[in-house]
């Protein structure tokens, strides 16, 4: 079984997603964390994103591998690293490479191939897993995910002004919903969830009640 779940940034899809796997005995996909190893790995190597050649040979040598909630480049452990906010800056263009996205296309896929999973991204419904058998769309309002992300970045040690960050998740959101590619939009049939105002239990309280009614019989 799939269940996708796709949103905006810092919408809390990541928390969602986890946690909802972790209730099912689901495993989870953080698609986002794909996009931000390559991005990673095209800033350490001065890799222009829309350099087609040395894109396409640096995700020859990509090897990424996502086990649990850890995420190895190449065997290296860069679980924090792909969320230093440098990296979230360089994602924007990489994503919009329709090399790239056919490359992570392939990824979520054969990952997904096991068994039942919880993937979440932008283009998980729409694009990635159209007949997925459940379909979520998480958001919040700008304010409050601002907020978030602002204070994991501060537990993160990289700390960054409340304006600096609503600005940046603005501008991201509107690259991620106006690309060419794969742009981020409500999946057809997909639940609407806006969790502003609540917690992350909540949220998943509200996400196991429609799994199961929804799904209740097959899980
Ligand atoms: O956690 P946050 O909402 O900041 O972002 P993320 O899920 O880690 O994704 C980082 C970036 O990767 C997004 O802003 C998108 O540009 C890109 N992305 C994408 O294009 N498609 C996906 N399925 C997931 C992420």
């Amino acid at each position: 079984m799939i269940i996708t779940i796709d949103g905006p940034v810092a919408s809390g899809k990541s928390t969602a997603a986890r946690n909802l796997a972790r209730l099912l005995g689901f495993d989870h996909l953080d698609s986002g964390a794909i996009y931000r190893s390559l991005a990673l790995m095209a800033m350490r190597e001065s890799i222009e994103a829309g350099d087609e050649c040395a894109v396409a040979d640096m995700m020859e040598r990509a090897a990424i591998i996502i086990d649990d909630e850890t995420v190895r480049l190449c065997g290296e452990d860069v679980t924090d690293e792909i969320r230093l906010p440098e990296v979230t800056r360089a994602v924007t263009p990489l994503a919009e490479n329709p090399a790239v996205r056919a490359f992570v296309h392939r990824m979520e896929r054969a990952m997904a191939s096991g068994g039942d999973i919880v993937v979440e991204g932008r283009d998980m419904g729409t694009v990635v897993f159209p007949d997925a058998d459940l379909k979520f769309y998480i958001t919040s309002s700008d304010e409050e995910r601002a907020r978030r992300r602002w204070e994991e970045l501060r537990q993160r040690d990289t700390p960054q002004d409340f304006e600096t960050v609503l600005a940046e998740l603005r501008a991201r959101d509107t690259a991620d919903m106006t690309r060419e590619i794969a742009p981020l939009r409500k999946p057809e049939g997909a639940v609407v969830i806006d969790s502003t105002g609540w917690s992350a239990d909540e949220t998943l309280e509200k996400l196991r009640s429609i799994v199961t009614e929804r799904l209740g019989g097959r899980l």
